[in-house]
């Protein structure tokens, strides 16, 4: 639809920028934090760094507030470390880690910035996974006090809680994210067992969170990427419903009606992967009730009808945003009216629009976006700065697209893109930068960790604070 006139933000709206711990603190082992399934990977992507000292967040979180206070950010979405606060997952608290969120938290609210908490971000602590990680039930009891830690901490002061960040791409990818290191069938009902006890946890969490915080709001953080049909031929439409249900509904079903998504479920018996679910299970699905959804919006996926051999199902690798194929399920598709950023991935702003157009109407819940930018090979310039154009024209034509789903009639609270400030991304370290601001480090020479405002931030500031900035 077109229109002659445009909806506005509201004065609510949050505009904001995000980061999670282990990718931007650093100090990964500083004032008794526990170590995590990041900490002790021994390998990392060829020519990558590892996270032990990131952006230095953790030692300069002031500064950095005092740089998103300059930008005028209205919220800032970060992860709290889990092993910061219970080093072991289940053990003691550790004082100086609850203090390092508390004095985050307290330098946020008196920039007037809302924060908004991420409770778990791939980093799970180390002796849990030694234990059986996920897929030990204990875990999800561990990650329910984790949660009843920091809404009593907390609760007085953040109002905004996400559960899990992206549990489908550890489940998808979870070989490459560390979620399990079987493969194979094996590995498969490995993880899809570990989503199940997942999503008792989530559910549980999010109980407890009403429980405890009458006024706060919580809910889910999947990656949702919509899947298009490569044309209107009938298997496309339904390779396209079939690779939507497994790759996102299944995810926001669970957390949203508590039950699975019925073509997801086909997929996991028809694939002997499917977990075992009680009827006690059920009643914890439903006993649990986000009051939003928050997702993180990269890039759409297009499919066409299994045809062919597993061999050229796909002909490109995979990754989060790269489709792969399935045989049997949907043949990958690269999207002829789509643009790739320097890592192949689509850039779809109109699917934006169409994403959270179909999340409106399948949920009807207030939607959060806590990730969308682009990673990009910046480079700081003679002139001390970061001409990052090609970043502020991603933002632009993707919030041109917010605002025409705002105008459709959806509800949207806010917009978080990816990041606040370069951090150390999964798959392609320091090199491949998403922030707002610049850090100065490379790939493993740590130089001075300098920070400086790269363009695109004075583009968001002058668009939070006039509302100028999305006119072509
Ligand atoms: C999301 C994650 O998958 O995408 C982030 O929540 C991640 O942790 C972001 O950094 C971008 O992916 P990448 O691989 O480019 O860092």
């Amino acid at each position: 639809m077109h229109y002659s006139e445009l909806k506005p933000f509201g004065p609510d709206f949050l505009w904001g920028a995000s980061t999670s711990a282990y990718q931007v603190e650093g100090g990964w082992d500083a004032d008794g934090k526990g170590p995590s399934v990041i900490d002790v990977r021994t390998s990392y992507p060829e020519g990558t760094s590892d996270y032990k000292v990131a952006a230095d967040h953790y030692h300069r979180f002031r500064e950095d507030v005092a740089m998103m206070a300059d930008m005028k950010l209205r919220a800032y979405r970060f992860c709290i470390a889990w092993t910061r606060i219970i080093p072991d997952g289940d053990g003691e608290v550790n004082p100086a880690g609850v203090k390092f969120y508390h004095d985050l938290i307290d330098e946020l609210l008196a920039a007037g910035i809302e924060p908004i908490i991420t409770m778990y971000h791939f980093d799970l602590p180390a002796a849990l996974d030694e234990k059986g990680g996920w897929g030990n039930p204990a875990t999800a009891d561990a990650f329910v006090r984790f949660g009843e830690v920091i809404f009593a901490e907390y609760g007085s002061k953040v109002t905004y809680w996400l559960t899990i960040n992206e549990q489908n791409m550890m489940i998808l990818y979870g070989n490459a994210i560390g979620t399990t290191t079987l493969t194979g069938d094996e590995g498969m009902r490995d993880l899809y067992r570990q989503n199940h006890l997942m999503f008792l946890a989530q559910a549980r969490v999010m109980a407890r969170c009403h429980e405890l915080l009458p006024s706060a709001k919580i809910g889910p953080a999947p990656n949702i990427s919509l899947v298009y049909p490569n044309s209107c031929a009938p298997e496309d439409i339904l390779a396209a419903a079939d690779w939507n249900a497994v790759r996102n509904w299944l995810y926001l079903d669970l957390a949203v009606f508590g039950r699975y998504h019925h073509l997801a479920w086909a997929y996991l018996v028809k694939k002997g992967w499917a977990p075992e679910v009680t009827e006690e299970d059920l009643a914890i699905l439903k006993s649990g009730k986000p009051d939003f959804v928050a997702f993180n919006y990269y890039a759409t996926q297009t499919v066409a009808g299994p045809t062919g051999t597993a061999a050229d199902l796909s002909n490109r690798p995979g990754d989060q945003q790269i489709v792969q194929g399935e045989v049997g399920i949907y043949r990958a598709m690269k999207n002829p009216h789509l643009p790739t950023n320097a890592f192949g991935w689509e850039i779809d702003p109109v699917g934006f629009r169409n994403e959270f157009n179909a999340l409106w109407d399948r949920y009807h819940l207030p939607l959060l976006v806590t990730e969308n930018g682009l990673g990009a090979f910046d480079e700081l310039t003679p002139d001390g700065k970061v001409h990052d154009d090609y970043r502020i024209d991603y933002l632009k034509r993707h919030l041109q697209q917010l605002q025409l789903a705002l105008t459709d009639g959806v509800e949207i609270l806010g917009y978080c893109p990816w990041s606040a400030i370069d951090l150390v991304s999964t798959h392609q370290g320091v090199k491949k930068r998403y922030g707002f601001i610049h850090v100065n480090r490379d790939e493993f020479d740590l130089l001075d960790l300098k920070r400086t405002r790269k363009e695109s931030s004075y583009w968001y500031e002058r668009l939070i604070t006039t509302g100028h900035g999305l006119e072509d």
